[in-house]
């Protein structure tokens, strides 16, 4: 309850355990973390398929989707980036609580910025995931031109060129690129995931 702004949370909705309960699932975020051009949304996306056609009800959430929409009154300061990633957070935990299994990928750079995501979400319910290509890779590929322009200065604050990226120390994964295809990493990720998906009355 907010009394001093006059605002009254509903609190008795049909909670997680009920919904976890229709859908036979356990939900989850998983937290993809990254550089630009590191494949998250590509490895996001095989992930979602394989969920799908194992009977689990997944939803992707992706920066340069959610920048298009929800948050496109966001640039890529540090402050911003932090507006990003706590709007982001609340409407995973609302998947969440709704029984989804939520895939976020957000490049989501420092290890602050991260907790702050997983503050929201809960610990238990955090699944970071390190999408470990580094950044010469990533700028090789360079899949959208970004780093190309970064370089000549024409992008500020670039994540992993003109602005930092801390890798995660303790992930729940690290997934390489370099040497597997996305649809194998994708596969890594869902093998690594799907004990704790398992619904059973009793662990909700
Ligand atoms: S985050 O840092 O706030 O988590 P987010 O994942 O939403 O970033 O958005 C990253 C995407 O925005 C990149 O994949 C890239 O396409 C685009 N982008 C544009 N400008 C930048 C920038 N300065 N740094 C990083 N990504 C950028």
């Amino acid at each position: 309850m907010d009394k001093e702004r006059n605002i009254f949370p509903v609190t008795d909705l049909l909670d997680r355990q009920a919904k976890e309960q229709l859908l036979q699932q356990h939900s989850k975020v998983l937290w993809l973390t990254g550089l630009s051009g590191s494949g998250k949304t590509t490895i996001a996306r095989e992930l979602e398929k394989l969920l799908q056609q194992h009977g689990r009800m997944a939803c992707l959430l992706d920066g340069d989707n959610i920048r298009t929409g929800i948050n496109n009154n966001l640039g890529f300061s540090e402050t911003d980036r932090q507006e990003n990633i706590r709007r982001i957070a609340e409407v995973a935990k609302l998947f969440l609580q709704n029984g989804i299994i939520c895939i976020a990928c957000f490049v989501s750079p420092t290890v602050q910025i991260r907790q702050l995501a997983q503050n929201i979400i809960g610990e238990n319910d955090f699944m970071e995931i390190f999408i470990n290509t580094p950044l010469e890779v990533c700028e090789q590929r360079d899949v959208k031109g970004l780093y190309d322009k970064a370089r000549k200065g024409l992008i500020p604050d670039f994540t992993g060129i003109s602005a930092p990226f801390e890798a995660p120390q303790t992930p729940f994964l690290s997934i390489s690129t370099e040497n597997q295809t996305p649809i194998a990493a994708a596969q890594e990720v869902f093998n690594a995931l799907l004990p704790h998906l398992k619904y059973s009355s009793k662990t909700n």
